[in-house]
């Protein structure tokens, strides 16, 4: 199947970004899976990303030359996909490096930032689809949600097209990475939420219960092109098919 789509996917490396990919590439959209280009592991998932036939795009997290990328390649749609941990902080601190550099502050605010002045530059209007989380707040009181909810401003008032998502839980038995309290999290509140689903509350189950990252691929790979989710913050509910 041939389309005029083409995707450029910013955190094409995490455990979502690499469902999206495999997805968009499903679908027959041209897909960009953006590797950072300090990745110790670039040349790895350069081929990883080929072998799924995907292109692979390298350019530094700056608004110039990532729009350069994006009006370049022809990008209809950009994925912001990328996002920090604490644990990520304290592992850069205990290999040398700043643990700034992976603060919430500079991943989840900062390269969305850059993101967002990047798909502006291109000048050429692609869709920013943008996965964020439930309780994303400018006045939040924890750095994650609140650099979540800055992120999300600095899209709604960009002059694109867009939609963001706010998910709950993203994990699945499928996960590389080890997230013990994540998976503990998910499999108890989904217990929770299946007793509250039987008393009535199935939108409230649909909202919080968790996906896995194909689910969710699914989910956003559809919204590009939908008027009806255009300028939206979407939840889960509305969207689990
Ligand atoms: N996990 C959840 O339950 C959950 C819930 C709601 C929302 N979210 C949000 O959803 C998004 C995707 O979640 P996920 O679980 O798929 O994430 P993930 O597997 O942790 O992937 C994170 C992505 O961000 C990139 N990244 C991190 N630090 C970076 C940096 N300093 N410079 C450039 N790239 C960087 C990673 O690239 P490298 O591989 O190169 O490090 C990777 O591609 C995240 O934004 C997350 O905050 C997650």
């Amino acid at each position: 199947m041939s389309s005029s789509r083409v995707a450029f996917v910013a955190g094409a490396t995490g455990y979502t970004g690499q469902a999206v990919v495999r997805r968009l590439v499903a679908d027959g959209v041209r897909v960009v899976a953006h590797v950072r280009p300090d990745s110790p592991r670039l040349g790895e998932w350069c081929e990883r990303f080929i072998a799924l036939g995907a292109e692979v795009n390298a350019a530094m997290w700056t608004g110039p030359e990532m729009g350069d990328a994006i009006r370049e390649l022809g990008v209809t749609e950009v994925y912001g996909l990328t996002g920090t941990t604490m644990k990520r902080a304290r592992s850069l601190a205990r290999s040398g490096g700043d643990a700034a550099d992976a603060s919430h502050e500079a991943v989840d605010y900062g390269l969305t930032r850059h993101l967002v002045d990047a798909s502006v530059a291109a000048g050429t209007r692609p869709w920013l689809v943008y996965l964020s989380s439930l309780g994303a707040s400018p006045s939040a009181r924890g750095s994650y949600l609140r650099a979540r909810g800055r992120a999300e401003v600095a899209i709604q008032e960009a002059d694109l097209p867009w939609s963001i998502l706010r998910a709950s839980f993203i994990t699945g038995p499928d996960r590389g990475e080890s997230r013990p309290a994540e998976r503990v999290g998910a499999v108890l509140g989904n217990g929770l939420l299946a007793v509250a689903a039987a008393f009535g509350g199935k939108r409230l189950r649909e909202r919080y219960r968790s996906i896995d990252a194909d689910g969710l691929a699914a989910i956003l790979v559809a919204l590009p092109g939908d008027e009806a989710r255009q300028g939206q913050v979407l939840t889960l509910d509305a969207l689990r098919g």
